[in-house]
């Protein structure tokens, strides 16, 4: 069985990240999207919310499943027998950040990380610009899934 694990806060998920699941749940036998559980971040969904929500907006991947995680993703990944971390690139500083993380969870524990290029149609896409345009009105269809669409007005403009 090939294990990954796509990680993040998906606070909330966009179409980059569902793009970096779905490539990967087309590469990997099974796909383990995890949700850090960050009790130092303020965050628009609760992290029960964000897993209900990545559950309807995966639920055609029958290969993918969604669970929380806190502590060290490299901790998550022993304890689920996951040999590898899925990680999208946007941009070259995206990169910069995400070697030395990279880097340090193979020092950790062996855990590597694979980069997979972010479709060109959303390298300027994030959860925090998303919600910055949603709380001032603006127009994020296209940008997220149609259920995220749908919870982001309710909550900010509700
Ligand atoms: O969506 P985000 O907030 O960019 O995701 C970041 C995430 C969750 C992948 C990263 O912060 C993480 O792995 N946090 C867990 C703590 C950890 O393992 N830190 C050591 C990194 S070397």
């Amino acid at each position: 069985m090939r294990r990954v694990v796509c990680p993040g806060s998906f606070d909330p998920i966009t179409n980059g990240h569902l793009d970096i699941i779905a490539r990967s749940a087309r590469l990997y036998d099974e796909v383990t999207v995890a949700v850090l559980i960050n009790l130092e971040k303020s965050s628009l969904f609760t992290v029960d919310e964000r897993i209900e929500i990545l559950q309807a907006v995966t639920k055609d991947f029958p290969n993918v499943k969604v669970r929380k995680f806190h502590g060290l993703l490299v901790d998550f990944c022993k304890q689920n027998d996951i040999p590898a971390i899925v990680k999208g690139i946007r941009v070259v500083s995206d990169f910069d950040y995400e070697l030395q993380m990279a880097q340090l969870n193979y020092r950790l524990s062996g855990v590597e990380t694979l980069f997979m290029p972010t479709n060109p149609e959303y390298s300027f896409l994030s959860s925090s610009r998303v919600k910055e345009i949603a709380r001032y009105g603006g127009d994020v269809s296209g940008l997220v899934p149609d259920l995220v669409h749908k919870l982001l007005v309710e909550r900010l403009r509700g």
